[in-house]
């Protein structure tokens, strides 16, 4: 029989969809994506009301790119207005927010709002909101090697102690001292991981919807979360 399990202390989600979302109601991507960051602004403030620890949100990953100039920009379009509507309330709410990836690479007008938001936000002690941007779980493992092989190279570290603690430290996550996720929920009916968080979600429970992101709402978080406090966890052993 499942044995209840603790409320889960930190969800990742990949918000899969808004292309298709779009494209079914004859609109540009982009308006798939607006409608995409209200989801997520939905999300966010639940997430604060039921007093989830940490929300990690895959956002913009470093293949997104690839994407044409329209999308990409108005995307990060989107970041902007996002922040110039939100970043008080999110204030007033507590909330913290990191972002995961490289941003230093970004047109002012976002790296400074990103800057901004982090600094206005940095000693709440509300729901922990991470935004993974420019994201790229390889990218990120190979960051943390190269700093475990540059602290080897200059003596700062012996091979005895390299494992898999000081391993996590150096990922985005260990640097803000984020616990991996309990649960990752991936929208839209794609069951992969894409480059999201491939170490800190070793152990972590997967929920896979059709819904397509824009409209994910709070009821259906609230069922997954219902659904994953019932399952099992074994971390590889036996119970
Ligand atoms: C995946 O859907 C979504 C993205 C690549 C972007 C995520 C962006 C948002 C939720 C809105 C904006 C949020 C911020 C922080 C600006 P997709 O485009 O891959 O959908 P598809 O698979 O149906 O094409």
């Amino acid at each position: 029989m499942a044995k209840e399990k603790k409320f889960p202390k930190h969800i990742a989600m990949i918000m899969d969809g808004n292309g298709r979302w779009a494209t079914n109601r004859g609109k540009s991507r982009v308006f798939g994506h607006n409608a995409g960051m209200k989801a997520m602004k939905n999300i966010v403030k639940h997430c604060g009301d039921i007093g989830l620890e940490y929300l990690t949100v895959y956002a913009f990953s470093t293949e997104n790119w690839k994407r044409s100039q329209e999308e990409v920009s108005g995307i990060f379009g989107l970041l902007i207005k996002y922040i110039d509507s939100e970043l008080a309330s999110l204030h007033k709410n507590n909330v913290r927010v990191n972002i995961l990836g490289d941003f230093s690479i970004m047109e002012d007008a976002v790296k400074n709002r990103l800057e901004k938001t982090i600094e206005l936000t940095k000693n709440n002690s509300g729901l922990i909101f991470n935004i993974a941007l420019n994201y790229g779980s390889r990218a990120e493992i190979l960051m943390a090697a190269k700093s475990l092989a540059f602290d080897y190279k200059n003596n700062l570290l012996k091979g005895d102690d390299i494992n898999e603690e000081e391993f996590s430290k150096r990922l985005f996550t260990g640097i803000l001292d984020i616990p991996d996720p309990d649960l990752v929920i991936r929208t839209s009916g794609e069951i992969r991981l894409s480059n999201f968080l491939m170490w800190q979600l070793a152990y972590s429970e997967m929920a896979f919807t059709d819904t397509l992101w824009p409209d994910f709402k709070p009821e259906e978080l609230d069922e997954i979360i219902q659904d994953y406090m019932y399952r099992e966890r074994r971390f590889g052993g036996r119970l």
